[in-house]
């Protein structure tokens, strides 16, 4: 309540309204935060304490992580256990260091608590994000990194996309519990193109590597293509899937936000709490619970986040719900799984 009534209203107001220019100030803000070793440890005392797992073969000291894209550059890395996620998922990063779409990208739905965002993976490129991490050192929480496409590699050359995604995954490897692999952005042209049988299969053929690899996938798939998706990733001994990404669909928008609506992006949030938890246990029974499942999408309360573990899912993960209802909601589900 303390966030929602105080810290939610002044972030939303920061930037004359203009929730780009207030994401900037609360990273560069949690990044300082992340300086402060002893107050780290106070606030994760207080956010984190849920139950630990172990899910393919990574130990999770709690079952809440952050999602990608909100710290893609991994900037404040020190300051998230303090929040109570049990572990944080840095990018998209792509190869090529890219300035992302023009601004404005990034949209509030209050009414719907929900946001529209077509950033177009801006990042500092994949190598910069390996430098930082070699200067950061060991951290807190599992690391799990995401990759996609870079704009400049065009999506039907099928060798440069794999060159693309391979020569982040070998720059970055040796700092990542797990990898992300991104087929299912909607700001990258060509790109959720990646996730047809054919190209799934090019694609995860030709990454090797000894980190557990999962494959994030988008609401908006058909369950024939998730179980085409689900048959290839068995075939390659994918470690696990993350569903889901943000949707194209606009159903659930609430009539405030109509106009907003309209732009063109990925819409996350409340809207997609029903979506995210259908594809979940969709996969989980399509796989028979052994594929681990990272459930994100729409999780905005302690309910959201328990139906998600009790559709199949070993971990979940906020963006949306985190800014709407802030650390609190963290520890809130946290708290919920050390009861079960
Ligand atoms: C502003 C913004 C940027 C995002 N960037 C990425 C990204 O770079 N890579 C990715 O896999 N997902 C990205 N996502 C999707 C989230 O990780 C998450 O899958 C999606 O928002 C659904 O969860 P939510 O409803 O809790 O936000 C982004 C979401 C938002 C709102």
């Amino acid at each position: 309540m303390v966030y929602q009534r105080i810290v939610r209203r002044a972030l939303f107001r920061t930037g004359g309204g203009d929730a780009e220019v207030a994401h900037e100030r609360t990273l560069r803000m949690t990044a300082r935060l992340g300086t402060a070793a002893p107050l780290v440890s106070g606030l994760r005392r207080y956010f984190g304490g849920g139950s630990p797992r172990t899910v393919f073969g990574v130990r999770f000291p709690g079952p809440v992580g952050l999602a990608a894209g909100m710290d893609k550059d991994g900037r404040a890395l020190r300051a998230w256990p303090a929040f109570g996620f049990g572990f944080v998922e840095v990018g998209t990063v792509t190869w090529h260091a890219q300035p992302g779409n023009p601004r404005p990208r990034l949209f509030r739905l209050p009414a719907s608590e929900a946001v529209i965002n077509r950033m177009g993976f801006n990042n500092g490129g994949a190598e910069a994000l390996a430098a930082r991490l070699h200067a950061l050192g060991p951290l807190a929480v599992p690391l799990g990194v995401s990759i996609g496409k870079s704009k400049v590699t065009h999506a039907d050359d099928t060798a440069d996309v794999v060159d693309d995604y391979r020569s982040s995954l070998d720059v970055l490897a040796p700092y990542a519990d797990y990898f992300a692999v991104n087929v299912s952005s909607p700001n990258t042209p060509g790109l959720r193109g990646l996730q047809d049988k054919a190209a799934l299969d090019t694609l995860l053929g030709a990454l090797s590597t000894t980190v557990p690899l999962l494959v994030k996938i988008a609401p908006d798939l058909t369950e024939s293509a998730i179980a085409d998706v689900l048959e290839v990733c068995s075939a390659h001994g994918v470690a696990g899937l993350i569903a889901t990404n943000t949707t194209l669909s606009r159903e659930g928008v609430a009539a405030a936000d109509a106009a907003t609506a309209e732009q063109t992006g990925g819409l996350s949030g409340r809207p997609l709490t029903a979506r995210a938890l259908d594809v979940v246990t969709f996969v989980a029974k399509e796989t028979g619970g052994a594929l681990p499942i990272i459930g994100v999408g729409g999780i905005h309360t302690v309910d959201d986040a328990l139906r998600m573990l009790d559709a199949g899912a070993s971990l979940v993960q906020l963006y949306t719900g985190f800014v709407y209802r802030g650390p609190g909601l963290v520890r809130a589900i946290n708290r919920s799984t050390q009861a079960r």
